[in-house]
């Protein structure tokens, strides 16, 4: 690390040299006790990270860091944000828990909350603890109403860790858990870039995905898919915005053939794309949206599934066959309710709108223009992704699918050592802060980017 602490003391109070012992404890008993997710334990060195606020964290050496990574793409309000903070709080004080089938004020208002700005009727919300449950959730719901088993689901996606979430996963993630027996088709979405379509422009992509999809469909038997589960931005597989009409025309495809309609909204919601659900941007309405990550900010583990009418009528009189002990545990809804709040008072959707088209998108076009190693940048809103390339005109990537590579890994260094903490994804870095960020913190990112980047023209 090569940035210094601007400051003596960090957010939290301590200074630089008892955050540097605290970091030191821990990161020891991090190495001799901690099990760490998706990782060859012997292989990883984590970052300690001791204090946080707003665009910032700060590492174990009292390194200041502009948070261009939302952590894993869940920081939609920043970190400590005080409103949210002081919610939690208060409502530990008033009601730390209760179970699940007790009526509380934190979660029957963090439910109004939530399903006044889903689109359409989607006006019952299911919560549970994270995205992969509330996945899991979203296609249980769709074999009961629909009495079928088999669902669809794109490859370049990710739906979370759990049994069949990994199995909807379109990432190498699921390789080691796929057992060939969840009941998943998976299928290549539009992605012009790299397009599985030989398709030269926006309209060829998405008509062709959309004309393949429903062949496929037939093919495999249209009776027997009960649900089709699609990000309505793909996050971590590389923020692929879908062409205009695809989203539409897979709502088509689905009412044809009576098929359910899963928006996964863990990453992409909450006003990361600009609006409070990515799925607003084509005006489309799926029968169920599941969402996780943004609604608290990450402050208390939270996720949840949006249920329209129609599906949420199957179980009027019948039981759902689900639930869990923290559906709708008082902290987490209390987080809920104060981040949509502050989300809403202080206009962040609409800054991230407006951040994504003025600020940060231009100005990573402007890097695309100046160099070599960036073959494509892609997003909206607060959802960016950088495609690093070897070779501009094959468009080989910079590190291969599932994997990394030294060119790879100087590119991410060198945002490290100057100051940026990015979220990277085999040859992608993603630009993705706060809704909150200012434009001279965005700035402030795309300089230290730019000098990164050079990192990776060097390599080639
Ligand atoms: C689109 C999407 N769905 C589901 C998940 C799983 O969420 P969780 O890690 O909270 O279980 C994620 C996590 O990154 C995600 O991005």
């Amino acid at each position: 690390m090569t940035t210094t602490p601007d400051i003596a003391t960090l957010p939290n109070g301590l200074t630089v040299d008892e955050a540097r012992a605290e970091a030191a404890r821990t990161y020891e008993l991090d190495r001799a006790h901690v099990f760490h997710s998706w990782s060859a334990q012997a292989q990883i060195k984590p970052m300690t990270i001791v204090a946080s606020d707003g665009s910032y964290v700060w590492d174990g050496e009292g390194n200041k860091l502009l948070d261009f990574s939302g952590q894993l793409v869940f920081t939609n309000i920043g970190h400590q944000h005080p409103k949210v903070v002081a919610a939690i709080q208060a409502q530990a004080a008033k009601l730390c828990t209760i179970a699940p089938q007790h009526a509380n004020d934190a979660r029957s208002e963090a439910a109004r909350l939530i399903a006044e700005r889903t689109p359409g009727d989607l006006n019952k919300i299911f919560f549970t603890n994270g995205g992969a449950d509330a996945v899991e959730h979203a296609v249980r719901m769709a074999r009961l109403h629909t009495g079928r088993y088999k669902v669809l689901s794109r490859y370049r996606s990710y739906h979370g860790g759990t049994d069949t979430a990994i199995n909807l996963t379109g990432d190498p993630r699921r390789y080691p858990n796929d057992y060939a027996s969840a009941g998943v088709v998976h299928f290549n979405g539009p992605f012009l870039y790299r397009s599985s379509f030989y398709a030269e422009n926006e309209q060829q992509e998405s008509e062709r995905a959309l004309e393949y999809l429903e062949r496929l469909i037939q093919h495999e038997g249209a009776t027997s898919f009960a649900a089709i589960i699609l990000e309505s931005v793909p996050g971590t597989a590389g923020i692929m915005v879908p062409p205009p009409g695809y989203m539409a025309g897979v709502r088509a495809i689905c009412d044809k053939y009576g098929i359910v309609m899963i928006a996964d909204e863990v990453m992409a919601g909450f006003g990361r794309t600009g609006e409070w659900f990515a799925i607003q941007n084509f005006d489309v309405t799926p029968d169920l949206i599941t969402f996780a990550k943004g609604v608290t900010s990450g402050y208390v583990p939270l996720g949840g599934v949006a249920i329209s009418e129609k599906i949420a009528a199957t179980f009027a009189d019948r039981a759902y066959p689900g639930g869990l002990t923290y559906s709708g545990h008082p902290l987490a809804c209390a987080a809920a309710v104060a981040t949509i709040n502050a989300m809403e008072d202080e206009a962040m959707v609409a800054n991230a709108k407006r951040i994504g088209s003025e600020v940060l998108g231009p100005g990573l076009r402007d890097l695309a223009a100046r160099h070599r190693c960036v073959g494509e940048v892609r997003g909206l809103g607060v959802f960016w992704a950088v495609e690093l390339v070897a070779d501009q005109q094959t468009r080989e990537p910079l590190a291969p699918y599932g994997g990394s590579s030294p060119a790879m890994n100087a590119v991410i260094a060198a945002c490290k050592s100057g100051g940026l903490l990015p979220f990277a994804n085999f040859n992608r870095i993603h630009a993705v802060p706060a809704c909150n960020i200012t434009d001279d913190e965005v700035r402030a990112g795309l300089a230290i980017l730019d000098a990164a980047l050079s990192e990776g023209d060097a390599a080639l």
